[in-house]
């Protein structure tokens, strides 16, 4: 796999204002092969937008949402949907993501049902897998990632969709090394990794998105001190970045870790 993807999950901070210092003080490296990619809250993305178009960067630098409702509209007060989305800078979406699992309770099926409305508009979804501490420590863990990614992947339009649209990626975020500073090691991250690569030729089959051209990026405390050890291991192809994305700075290295 040819290009490296650092991708920066703000959460809940960075209003549009906190976007536009974060744009005006951003460095990134001059590589040709990296592919950095934003998450801010919505609020903030067209803020984030017009202030990085001021700015010359020479990597792909695109930008995506942190959630999207499975419906396309209708009565969900405070929701967006992928239609919305579609109609903004945003290019891609997280969806899965472990906090959106554990705090507001999104199962399985939600996660299937927000890929295949992601997919149906054209939004590269970043679909979000790892297992808990529990299911880690009692063997569980290929059981999990497999439960995950099939049930996410289960239509055959959804994948239809996605191979026509750009594809899409995924994001190996282990849920207890998510803003706990444990960080799985090397070795843990490229077990995971060429598990999930396997499912996904397993899963995808010959008809749809090439299952090697799919970026496993890794989530879960990824530092600038970690990053690149990281980013060595098997079947890596990048990291989602919580914490560490919200300093331009910190970012930076990260970024530079990757070339
Ligand atoms: P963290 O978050 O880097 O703060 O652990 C990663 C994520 O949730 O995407």
């Amino acid at each position: 796999m040819g290009r490296t993807v650092v991708a920066g999950n703000w959460k809940m901070n960075h209003g549009p204002r906190d976007a536009e210092a974060f744009a005006r003080a951003l460095r990134l490296p001059h590589n040709p092969e990296l592919e950095v990619i934003l998450f801010p809250p919505a609020l903030s993305l067209s803020a984030l937008e017009q202030a990085l178009a001021e700015r010359d960067f020479s990597v792909s630098l695109r930008l995506g949402v942190q959630n999207i409702h499975w419906e396309e509209s209708g009565a969900f007060t405070g929701e967006q949907s992928a239609p919305m989305v579609a109609q903004t800078g945003a290019t891609h979406v997280l969806v899965g993501h472990s906090e959106r699992r554990q705090i507001f309770g999104e199962t399985d099926d939600d996660t299937r049902r927000k890929l295949a409305v992601a997919a149906a508009v054209g939004l590269i979804p970043v679909l979000c897998v790892g297992e808990t501490l529990e299911e880690r420590e009692g063997g569980r863990l290929e059981e999990v990632l497999r439960r995950q990614v099939e049930g996410a992947l289960d239509s055959a339009s959804t994948r239809e969709a996605l191979s026509e649209n750009g594809g899409f990626l995924l994001a190996y975020e282990p849920v207890w090394a998510i803003g706990t500073g444990e960080t799985a090691t090397p070795d843990d991250a490229s077990h995971a990794h060429g598990l999930l690569r396997k499912m996904l030729q397993d899963r995808l089959g010959s008809d749809s998105v090439d299952p090697r051209r799919v970026p496993i990026l890794y989530g879960g405390s990824v530092k600038p001190g970690n990053a690149a050890e990281l980013l060595e291991g098997a079947d890596v192809d990048g990291v989602l970045v919580g914490g560490a994305s919200l300093e331009p700075d910190s970012f930076q290295r990260i970024a530079e870790a990757a070339g």
